[in-house]
């Protein structure tokens, strides 16, 4: 086995008296798309912005790439390589496409128009409108903005907090898609869904997330296989594009 890209253990996080996070630990091998799950308010996004160095853990630590980020900020935790698509996209509305992607930019250095012209092949939705206010988008191409404008950055780890959120089911099919390509690329995908099944359909490993604590992990394939905790945690929640209750969905 491989040396973790990123290491979490015992993890907190509080917000005055709020307890969000308590004593979280998990690690992501290179390469994996790993996917924390769980319901509103189970204290995903508080993970996950504690690695990204939006919040500061009140006790734990966190390892990246062999090195001890627990206090990094986000800015240069964005400059090594680990890039987070934040939770309700946060693209600026009033901002042009070109001039959000070259937000995502600002550490690389030259080859940024390149990595940008990258985008526009992969996303051919965002080069017609490149000029445009961001704003102009629907709501699945913003995602897929928001998303591009983590890759210009380069990731060797992305995280992505609930990137299928509020889209139609067959928007969320082609977040999915582009999710399982940037996997497929070498990059390692770190996912927080709500849409549970969806997340554990793409990903290697899960962890269940409940009031701030991991209540189940494993294989993603052996956490869906497992009619107890589809029922107590993945069931009507599952919602999104699934039919939730569905086994024949799995
Ligand atoms: N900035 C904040 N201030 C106070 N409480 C917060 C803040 N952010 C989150 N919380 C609380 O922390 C808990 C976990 O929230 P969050 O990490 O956003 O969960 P999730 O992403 O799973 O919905 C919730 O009880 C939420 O109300
Ligand atoms: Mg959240």
């Amino acid at each position: 086995m491989s040396e973790p890209i990123l290491r979490v253990e015992d993890l907190r996080v509080s917000y005055g008296r709020v307890e969000a996070v308590r004593g979280v630990s998990f690690a992501v091998e290179p390469g994996a798309l790993v996917t924390l799950v769980g319901a509103n308010g189970a204290g995903k996004s508080s993970v996950i912005n504690a690695v990204a160095g939006l919040v500061r853990p009140s006790g734990g630590r966190i390892t990246f790439a062999g090195k001890d980020i627990t206090r990094t900020p986000s800015h240069k935790l964005v400059g090594q390589g680990l890039v987070q698509v934040p939770e309700g996209r946060q693209i600026l509305a009033t901002l042009t496409i070109e001039e959000n992607l070259r937000m995502g930019t600002w550490h690389t250095g030259s080859g940024a128009q390149g990595a940008i012209d990258g985008m526009y092949d992969r996303f051919p939705v965002l080069a017609e409108r490149r000029a445009l206010p961001a704003g102009a988008l629907s709501g699945g191409e913003q995602q897929m903005l928001a998303i591009a404008r983590a890759l210009v950055a380069r990731p060797t780890v992305m995280l992505m907090d609930e990137p299928s959120m509020g889209l139609a089911p067959k928007i969320v099919d082609e977040v999915f898609r582009v999710i399982e390509e940037i996997r497929a690329s070498g990059t390692t995908v770190v996912l927080v869904e709500q849409n549970a099944r969806r997340a554990l359909r793409a990903a290697d490993h899960g962890y269940v997330l409940q009031s701030g604590e991991i209540v189940h992990s494993g294989r993603a394939a052996e956490l869906l296989a497992d009619e107890r905790i589809v029922q107590a945690y993945l069931g009507v929640e599952g919602g999104g594009g699934d039919r939730a209750g569905s086994a024949g969905a799995l």
